[in-house]
């Protein structure tokens, strides 16, 4: 990458920083990685996977995804994702931890591992310690077609973020969750055969493009909220269901290039402990867009209000509060989605309070882009 960067094969364009350009290359970055991945709109295609693949996948009933970091929350959203629209139970795990500890391996499973490099150590070495466990076989998702991690699998698929300079993932990541979303429908494709909900799956694909062009145009209210919580020592990011990965992500995000304390924890756990951190100098970040959790999410806001915490929602034009409560309105997005959706405003909010910080965004401190190490 810094050879890459001295060439100068890489610009940053228009963009002070690489963090941003990355950000709003995402509709790009997406729209190369559906691009020849759709039959007639009806059924996705890899043209990376042979038929060999395919009978894997057929077999499978378990998946267990191995991942660090951001790509470890794309593997939870995944899990969502894998368990109610493909009905195939998943498990998703940091390699660090995979590595040391008893691996029980669930019948007809197969490994999956999640990384933007394919060169992070504690996933070749996950990968290494699976071998002979007796996993149907080993696929990885990735950003570098000649990585370790690609040459040591048995199968890959390529994300097509482009080369992502940023330290903190931001393309890889939602590119990452494109993939995973293409296979949990090639996954309904060979075995539910749900034909219907595989289709629906590649509409709301084709449109998620413009639905961030739409999002990235939502930066003044992103901005104001970064305002407000850049001189903060500790976050709190709320979410639930399939947002509360992405409630840790955005939490991520803010810890690695803005160096404020955060936490992303799903909204009901919140009664089990860290409402006791709750005061007016902690800003409460919920993601609530209107959906079938939002009533239950709604009670929770009421704790949290009571109890005088600094609420600020993330929403859409739809959903309904309680008067004088500080909603981000951001535009419409279908359920399905959403988690791609909603890590596009947290990647711009940590990205603005960093900016607002002055810190180095690009490299945060004692950090690295790729750690080949243990
Ligand atoms: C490093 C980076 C993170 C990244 C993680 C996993 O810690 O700083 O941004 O999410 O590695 O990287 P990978 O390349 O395996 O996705």
């Amino acid at each position: 990458i810094e050879s890459e960067i001295k060439n100068k094969s890489v610009h940053k364009g228009k963009f002070k920083h690489y963090t941003a350009k990355e950000i709003y290359e995402q509709p790009v970055s997406i729209k190369n990685t559906i691009l020849n991945r759709f039959i007639k709109n009806e059924t996705v295609y890899f043209s990376e996977l042979d038929v060999k693949a395919e009978k894997i996948f057929s077999q499978t009933e378990h998946i267990q995804i191995i991942a660090c970091g951001t790509s470890y929350h794309a593997g939870l959203v995944s899990k969502y994702w894998f368990e109610s629209l493909a009905m195939i139970a998943c498990d998703v795990e940091v390699a660090s931890e995979f590595c040391y500890k008893k691996i029980l391996v669930r019948k007809n499973s197969l490994l999956l591992i999640i990384s933007q490099s394919g060169e992070t150590a504690d996933n070749l070495n996950a990968l290494k310690i699976s071998k002979n466990l007796g996993y149907l076989g080993s696929l990885t998702i990735c950003n570098s077609k000649s990585s370790s991690l690609v040459y040591e699998s048995d199968f890959s698929l390529f994300t097509c973020a482009g080369i992502e300079i940023g330290v903190a993932s931001t393309k890889a990541f939602t590119t990452q969750l494109t993939v995973l979303l293409m296979l949990v429908a090639k996954f309904i494709h060979l075995k539910s055969k749900n034909f219907k909900l595989e289709k629906k799956i590649i509409n709301l694909l084709n449109i998620l493009p413009n639905r961030i062009e739409e999002i990235l145009k939502h930066k003044k209210s992103v901005y104001s909220l970064a305002k407000k919580i850049f001189d903060k020592k500790n976050i709190i990011f709320l979410g639930k269901g399939e947002q509360y990965p992405i409630a840790m992500e955005g939490a991520l995000k803010i810890k690695e290039i803005s160096y404020i304390h955060a936490e992303g924890y799903p909204i009901g756990e919140l009664k089990h402990g860290p409402l006791a951190l709750i005061d007016s100098n902690v800003p409460i970040i919920i993601i609530a867009p209107n959906n079938n959790l939002l009533e239950k999410i709604k009670l929770n806001i009421e704790e949290i209000h009571s109890r005088g915490g600094l609420i600020y929602i993330l929403s859409d034009p739809f959903a309904k509060f309680n008067k004088n409560r500080n909603i981000i309105r951001l535009p419409y997005i279908e359920h399905l989605i959403s988690p791609i959706f909603y890590a596009i405003p947290l990647q711009l909010l940590a990205y603005y309070t960093a900016l607002i910080k002055g810190e180095n965004i690009d490299q945060p401190r004692n950090l690295a882009k790729s750690v080949t190490v243990e």
